[in-house]
């Protein structure tokens, strides 16, 4: 198990710092490229040519997972609306389970499994099949029972996974998607510009990831500031309502620190309540759509006092007057806004890991905690 972990202490942290190599195996021999090696031509994904126009003429995606792999299904859900031009909907697995949710032989659905071997995804996915939807799969684990039982799918290849708390599946299942979503929209000459400037995006990826990475020493810093806290809010919104969801996770299922994740526009409708001058959060407020939005929630916040902990792109230093404290400051790499989520993560991923071994508790195997929950 040492040799396995490297020069890590964990497999956590280990799987944290694999993700920008493990990000462009999924990309590999998917995202072809121009003669100069760097400009992406277009994506191609064999497994899945065959399958593409009936998606397209589907009445509606639904993607569908459990824990880390339902925030990926978050995080891609307003790209894959706006690039294939179909309602995009979201399923918890066994809600639709609960539900007996109304699925058609006209609708595609998304199964998104790290293990593939989750009991409630599998059987969701039993019952779509039933119904006569055409099955999709965004699984790591070849020859898993999820990858076998869909149509058709994407092998997300980002290597062994064996922390209980995903990280390096959670930014590669968004990559994949990403993929996924391009070669969907590759016929249309309105969105041409806007899948350029992404597929420009994926090939800097890695890079800018490892780059994120280089944030594990304020991490640390900052995760002994909040070690003896109870409570950690995270207020996301658009492309980054899934990375304050799935950061709130981390630090909830490792760190044991009771965390959740916000949608920002939700916070004047109960959230404000618990705002005071001791609760510490953390704002995502990298340059997008949402940006001026998300600068007036922080003002409100920082009107009730707040600890304000804020994620920013790295040449942005107008929100600096908000943060409250040199490490309170968290500048990001810049890049395509509905990428942003894979590069925003990392601090957070980081930041869970520091608290948990500063706290104390075991950051592969949290308590009561399985990596594959087998068991519906
Ligand atoms: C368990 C794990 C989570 C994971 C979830 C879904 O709850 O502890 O980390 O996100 O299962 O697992 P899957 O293998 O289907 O992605």
């Amino acid at each position: 198990e040492q040799i396995m972990k490297g020069n890590y202490d964990h497999f956590m942290k280990k799987e944290i710092h694999e993700q920008p190599d493990a990000m462009t195996q999924t990309m590999r021999g998917r995202v072809v490229f121009e003669p100069d090696g760097k400009t992406v031509q277009r994506v191609f994904i064999g497994g899945m040519v065959d399958y593409l126009s009936t998606i397209r003429r589907s009445r509606r995606i639904i993607l569908c997972g459990c824990g880390t792999s339902y925030h990926s299904a978050i995080a891609i859900r307003s790209l894959m609306e706006e690039l294939t031009e179909l309602p995009v909907t979201l399923e918890l697995a066994s809600d639709v389970l609960d539900r007996q949710c109304p699925f058609f032989r006209d609708d595609s659905i998304i199964f998104i499994s790290q293990s593939g071997e989750t009991a409630d995804t599998l059987r969701a996915l039993e019952y779509a099949k039933s119904k006569g939807a055409l099955c999709i799969g965004i699984v790591n684990v070849v020859g898993s029972a999820i990858s076998r039982a869909t149509d058709c799918g994407i092998h997300i290849n980002a290597g062994a996974e064996i922390g209980v708390a995903s990280t390096k599946a959670y930014t590669c299942q968004i990559t994949a998607m990403v993929l996924l979503t391009l070669a969907l929209s590759e016929d249309s000459r309105s969105l041409h510009d806007r899948r350029m400037e992404i597929m420009r995006g994926l090939a800097d990826l890695p890079d800018n990831m490892r780059r994120a990475l280089e944030l594990d020493q304020q991490m640390l810093s900052l995760a002994k500031t909040l070690v003896n806290e109870n409570s950690l809010l995270l207020f996301g919104r658009g492309f980054n309502y899934a990375t304050a969801l799935e950061g709130a996770l981390k630090v909830k299922e490792v760190a044991l620190l009771h965390s959740e994740g916000i949608l920002a526009g939700e916070m004047k409708h109960g959230p404000l309540a618990l705002v005071d001058d001791t609760l510490p959060l953390v704002v995502i407020a990298t340059r997008d759509s949402s940006y001026v939005k998300q600068k007036s929630v922080i003002e409100q916040l920082r009107a009730r006092d707040a600890r304000c902990i804020l994620i920013v792109g790295e040449n942005d230093d107008s929100l600096d007057q908000y943060a409250c404290g040199k490490d309170m400051i968290i500048r990001v790499p810049e890049v395509a806004d509905c990428l942003q989520p894979l590069i925003n993560i990392v601090p957070l991923q980081l930041l869970s890991y520091h608290l948990t071994v500063l706290r104390g508790h075991n950051v592969d195997q949290p308590r009561n905690l399985a990596k594959s929950v087998t068991v519906e």
